[in-house]
């Protein structure tokens, strides 16, 4: 059977779990990556046995002979790579979030549509094995008649300095964590938006090596769904203790609580510390909570392994372009609500 080609724009963070999922796939081959930082490219590279150079301009990695690119890219970079690689013919995995506006998730779909490929969007969270758990307990109306649920989602921080510049970046912890809890919380409750409440806070401006905080790192929101429904979110960038997430759904018949990174299989108490326990957890000393195969719990192999086999056989993904806008609309909302201090009615 033939490859599917993959080339990779980005060598940071998500691109290092990008590889990680396409190498367990035998029908991928990586072409290539693109990275400004070349260094961090050929470690990537050489950890994943992936031949060649690094490539400095994407544009050039675009000329080869690609079915598909990972956009592992800052958002500011989402739409104008995404396009470029759409007009050169290559299906596109991109990145949550779409873009940093709805207008330029807009124009990348309208660039797929044009260019007749497929946008895969990246929210590995929907792939991860005990959100998909939760999902089948409630499809199942296990939990009856959802009326209340909760999202959460904290770190003490992005490692990258874009991250916390709006022009970088769009925003700053709802755009990039509460992205994640609102694609989930449509998935979990398969109804619409009706209206937002917000508030957005910044706690820690002076972020040291990384300069000033110029976007939100604490957000609060409410959503109300059409159905009812009344969702809560927090996402927080000044959280120690390494990244968790936190699902609770509530129904008239049940309820159900995900909390992957903290009731995991393991507790572990070191006095000496030890290698890594989990995404950002700044110490391995004292009692940890150790997350076993971190990839795949949080879904990243599982996701490109959907993505692989839709454009194998040309099935539809569950989590494609469209999905990625309308989380974006209502971040933007939330962002409107954040601002007028009002509730906020979804159009
Ligand atoms: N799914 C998730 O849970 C998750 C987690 C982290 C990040 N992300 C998303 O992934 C994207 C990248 O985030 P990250 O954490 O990997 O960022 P990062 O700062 O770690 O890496 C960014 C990479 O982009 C490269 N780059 C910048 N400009 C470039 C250009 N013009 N050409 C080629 N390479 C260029 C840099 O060299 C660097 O390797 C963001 O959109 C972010 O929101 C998703």
């Amino acid at each position: 059977m033939q490859k599917i080609k993959v080339g990779i724009i980005g060598s940071g963070f998500i691109a290092d779990f990008h590889c990680l999922a396409y190498k367990q796939i035998p029908s991928v081959e990586i072409i290539g990556i693109s990275s400004l930082l070349s260094e961090q490219a050929k470690k990537l590279m050489k950890k994943y046995e992936i031949p060649g150079e690094p490539i400095e301009i994407y544009q050039d990695l675009l000329k080869k002979d690609l079915d598909a690119v990972s956009i592992c890219l800052p958002n500011y970079l989402h739409k104008e790579v995404a396009i470029a690689a759409l007009n050169a013919g290559k299906h596109v995995m991109i990145e949550k979030p779409l873009a940093r506006t709805s207008i330029e998730g807009e124009e990348i779909i309208s660039a797929a549509k044009n260019a007749g490929k497929k946008i895969f969007y990246c929210e590995n969270n929907i792939y991860a094995p005990t959100f998909r758990k939760m999902k089948e307990i409630i499809k199942e109306g296990g939990l009856g008649k959802i009326y209340k649920a909760r999202g959460k989602e904290q770190h003490s921080g992005p490692h990258s300095a874009w991250f916390y510049k709006k022009e970088k970046s769009g925003g700053g912890s709802l755009i990039d964590l509460g992205i994640h809890d609102i694609a989930c919380l449509l998935w979990f409750l398969e109804d619409d938006v009706k209206s937002v409440f917000c508030q957005t806070s910044t706690i820690q401006p002076d972020r040291g090596e990384f300069g000033k905080c110029e976007v939100e790192d604490n957000a609060i929101g409410i959503l109300n769904f059409k159905n009812g429904a009344h969702v809560s979110i927090e996402e927080s960038w000044t959280a120690p203790g390494g990244y968790s997430m936190l699902f609770e759904i509530y129904g008239t018949k049940g309820q159900v609580i995900a909390d992957p990174c903290r009731m995991t299989p393991l507790i572990a108490y070191s006095e000496k510390g030890y290698g890594y326990s989990v995404e950002k957890a700044g110490s391995t000393i004292g009692w940890t909570y150790p997350v076993p195969e971190e990839a795949w719990t949080f879904g990243y192999p599982q996701e490109m392994k959907h993505f692989i086999e839709c454009i194998e056989t040309g099935k539809k993904t569950q989590t494609n372009g469209e999905f990625g806008l309308k989380i974006l609309k209502i971040v933007e909302l939330m962002y409107k609500s954040a601002k007028s201090g009002k509730i906020e009615e979804m159009e």
